[in-house]
């Protein structure tokens, strides 16, 4: 038995295994490309090791992939088949595992923090916690699953700075911006390559329509993301945005071209990534020419995937934005399909928000903003039951908004304009100041139907 890089009891024996099994460790930490390199040595010297092979199967199910569940479920058998050599820690990885493929990720996150109970500086469980309760919307989970374990680190521990990152995000995600920034720059001074930490004061700035502040932390940090795998796309359009709320189009659209869309992945993370600043773009009156089109092909192929409902309301937005209505009604129909089955927590999801968010985008793509603010307003309020961040699952509010004023519904409109100023503790970005001038002109003048876009 070894002790890994957290202190953990550890059932490897060969000590280079041990190296890359820290190196994975400290990867999955920091978002790095080098990951995989560092889990596929591990488990090359020791295909035994349970641990690593629930670690792959949890990874896989976080790409959000149909085609990925087989590989998934041959990593679980694996593990499986290796818990006679494991420690009791090590195989209750291996049930997080399994508790997922059969439908129920919020079964794996209560046995990371069975874990963390016994373990609580085991730093991959709280990341792993963390991750799937992102992935379910559940920010307040998130919050208190860092809290409960912060006292037991000490500040030499390895895994603290990335601690920190996780707790400047579940601050900020939870309302509060003081606490989150602070922390968050505590986390990267700790933990120069902690780009989730980094990434959560870009949140801070956006939630509290200070784009300049957000462009001066990233200005000069790029080396704390350039190392990332494509999470790095995700940073470079947290800074997109900011460029987008200062009104610096070109700068927007430069990075889209040049980092944010410099890969045509079609990671579902990284299509959200476009096709959410492609759609604010539009929202905003702004051409983006072709660039829905390659998004749009890559969507097409993963309409009948269903993994996840944030994924497929991206994908969704991919080929409204591309006028891909055909395609775009076979997702829509599938979701609803999906929703009415209830045998995964998936499915629950497909059906609140799911179905309402997808009728309502479909609608605003064809124009019917009436039936689009109808049905987006509807499901606000479980919005966050589909994943994701505040500032990802903005574009969605974006569009409500921009339904309600161009159906001539401005006083429901100012009234979400105003809970949306209330969720960013006061805050307003130029989204909303636009809007506010023009909700504003039209009680002046007895109500014009315009807005930016038309
Ligand atoms: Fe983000």
């Amino acid at each position: 038995m070894t002790v890994d890089i957290f202190g953990q009891d550890c059932s490897l024996r060969d000590a280079t295994a041990l190296a890359d099994w820290n190196g994975a460790q400290i990867g999955v930490l920091a978002h790095a490309a080098r990951t995989a390199t560092h889990l596929g040595a591990v488990l090359e010297v020791a295909p035994d090791f349970a641990l690593a092979q629930a670690l792959k199967g949890l990874s896989l199910l976080m790409l959000g992939r149909r085609e990925l569940l087989p590989a998934a479920r041959e990593a679980c058998a694996a593990a499986r088949a290796a818990c006679d050599t494991a420690l009791p820690r090590e195989r209750r990885y291996v049930d997080a595992l399994e508790a997922w493929l059969a439908g129920q990720p919020s079964r794996a996150i209560a046995i990371m923090e069975e874990v963390l109970t016994l373990h609580p500086c085991d730093t991959l469980a709280m990341k792993l916690s963390h991750g799937i309760r992102f992935i379910l919307g559940d920010a307040r989970g998130m919050r208190a699953s860092v809290e409960r374990v912060l006292p037991a680190y000490a500040s030499d521990h390895p895994g603290h700075g990335y601690l920190l990152g996780c707790h400047a995000f579940a601050l900020e995600e939870t309302g509060a911006y003081d606490r989150a920034e602070v922390t968050g720059r505590q986390a990267l001074w700790t933990a120069p390559d902690d780009a989730w930490g980094l990434h959560a004061v870009a949140h801070v700035h956006d939630m509290t329509g200070n784009a300049r502040a957000g462009l001066d932390w990233l200005e000069g940090r790029e080396e704390a993301w350039s190392q990332c795998n494509n999470f790095r796309y995700h940073v470079w359009w947290h800074k997109a945005l900011m460029h987008l709320d200062l009104g610096q189009i070109d700068d927007v659209l430069r990075l889209y071209d040049a980092e944010v869309r410099k890969d045509h992945t079609d990671d579902y993370r990284d299509i959200a990534n476009a096709t959410s600043l492609l759609m604010r773009l539009e929202l905003e009156g702004i051409a983006v020419g072709h660039r829905w089109d390659e998004l749009a092909d890559l969507c097409e192929n993963r309409t009948q995937d269903g993994s996840l409902i944030f994924a497929d309301l991206h994908y969704l937005l991919g080929l409204l934005g591309g006028e891909r209505k055909v395609a775009a009604h076979r997702l829509v129909a599938r979701i609803c399909a999906d929703g009415s089955q209830t045998d995964s927590e998936s499915a629950q999801r497909m059906a609140n928000p799911g179905a309402a968010v997808a009728k309502g985008l479909e609608a605003f793509g064809e124009g019917d903003y009436g039936s689009a603010f109808s049905y987006l307003s509807k499901s606000r309020d479980s919005l966050h039951l589909a994943g994701g961040s505040h500032a990802q699952r903005d574009v969605f509010e974006r569009m409500t908004i921009d339904a309600g004023l161009r159906a001539g519904r401005w006083a429901e409109a100012e009234a979400l304009l105003e809970d949306r100023r209330s969720r960013r503790g006061g805050a307003e970005d130029n989204f909303a100041l636009v809007r506010r001038n023009l909700i504003a002109t039209a009680g002046n003048k007895g109500g014009p139907r315009s807005v930016p876009a038309e």
